[in-house]
C-alpha cells in the first residue's frame, strides 16, 4: 500500500531535475500524476542546458516503470489556458486533484541595472505569475473535488535571502511567499494547505551546470554571500528535496500550512 494510493498530483516543470523525481516519487507510493514541461529553450539569456522531449518522454517511461499513471504535456505555465485545459483533461480521467507542486522555474543572472528587461520580465513571468496561474487552473478543481489537499510551491533561498546577481530570481522566489501564504490564508478553510519549499543548491542543470554560477562564484566578494553552515554537504540530492515535498504533502503535516520549509544547509541564516 501507497501513502498516495488513489491521489491525483499536479506538478509543473516535470521533463527533468526535481519535478521528475517528485513524479517518479509519488508514483511509486501509489499517486497518478498530472504534469507539464516545456521541454525545450525558454529564455535565450539562460547559461544552463534546457530541458528536451525525450526527457519529458523519460519522465513517463520512470512514472509508469514506477506502476503511476501520466497525463504529461509538452506546455509552458505561462499559457493560463494551456493549463486549465490540462486540469480538465485530468480531472475527467482521473476524477480527482489532491495536490499541487508548482515547481517549474528559471534562473538568469545579472547586476540589478545590468539585466535586460527579458532577464527581469522572464524571470518573474515565469516564477512568479506562472505559478500564480497554476494555482489559479487547479485550485477550483480541487475545491469542486471537495477533499482538501496540499499545494507546495517550490521557491528557493534566495526568497528568503535575495542574493546578488539574483535580483530578478531573488525577486520572483520572495514573490512566492507572498503567493502561498495569501492562498493558505484563504484555502485553510477548505482544508487544503499551502507551504513554500526554498531549497540552497540542488543537483540538476540548473544548479550544477550554471556556466555563469561558476563564474560569478569565482569572484572573491561573491563567493561569501552564498556561504552555508554545513560546507561538507554544499548540494542537496532529489530526493532530499522530494522527501520534503512528500512529507508536506502527507497527513503527517496535517498541522503544516503557511510555512517556509528550508533545505539551505542553514545558507538563510549565514
Ligand atoms: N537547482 C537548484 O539549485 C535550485 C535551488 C533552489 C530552488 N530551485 C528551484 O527548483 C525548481 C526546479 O528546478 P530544477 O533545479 O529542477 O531545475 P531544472 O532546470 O533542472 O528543471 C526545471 C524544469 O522546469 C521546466 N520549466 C521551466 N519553466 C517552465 C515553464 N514556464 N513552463 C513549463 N515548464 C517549465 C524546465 O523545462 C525544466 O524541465 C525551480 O523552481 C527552481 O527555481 C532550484
Amino acid at each position: 500500500m501507497g501513502q498516495f494510493d488513489g491521489k491525483v498530483v499536479y506538478i509543473t516543470g516535470i521533463a527533468r531535475g526535481q519535478g521528475r523525481n517528485h513524479a517518479v516519487r509519488f508514483a511509486r507510493e501509489g499517486a497518478s500524476i498530472v504534469g507539464l514541461d516545456i521541454a525545450g529553450p525558454i529564455i535565450d539569456h539562460a547559461t544552463y542546458p534546457p530541458a528536451t522531449r525525450e526527457d519529458l518522454d523519460e519522465t513517463i517511461r520512470l512514472v509508469e516503470e514506477a506502476g503511476g499513471k501520466i497525463i504529461a504535456r509538452q506546455g509552458d505555465t505561462r499559457d493560463l489556458a494551456f493549463q486549465q485545459q490540462l486540469v480538465a483533461d485530468a480531472v475527467e480521467q482521473f476524477g480527482r486533484l489532491d495536490h499541487v507542486i508548482a515547481n517549474a522555474g528559471v534562473l538568469t543572472w545579472g547586476s540589478v541595472w545590468e539585466l535586460s528587461e527579458e532577464q527581469f520580465g522572464d524571470v518573474v513571468d515565469i516564477n512568479l505569475v506562472g505559478s500564480w496561474k497554476t494555482l489559479k487552473a487547479t485550485v477550483p478543481a480541487m475545491l469542486e473535488a471537495g477533499n482538501g489537499g496540499s499545494i507546495t510551491i517550490i521557491s528557493s533561498v534566495a526568497g528568503l535571502k535575495p542574493m546578488p546577481f539574483q535580483a530578478s530570481y531573488s525577486a520572483s522566489k520572495a514573490g512566492l511567499i507572498g503567493l502561498a501564504q495569501s492562498a493558505a490564508k484563504e484555502l485553510g478553510q477548505h482544508r487544503i494547505r499551502v507551504n513554500s519549499v526554498h531549497p540552497y543548491a540542488v543537483n540538476t542543470p540548473m544548479g550544477v551546470a550554471d556556466t555563469e554560477a561558476h563564474r560569478l562564484f569565482g569572484i572573491p566578494w561573491v563567493g561569501p554571500h552564498f556561504a552555508s553552515m554545513l560546507d561538507y554537504h554544499p548540494v542537496a540530492s532529489l530526493d532530499e528535496i522530494s522527501d520534503a515535498v512528500l512529507y508536506l504533502a502527507s497527513d503527517s503535516a496535517k498541522g503544516i500550512t503557511g510555512a517556509e520549509f528550508q533545505i539551505d544547509m542553514g545558507h538563510s541564516k549565514v
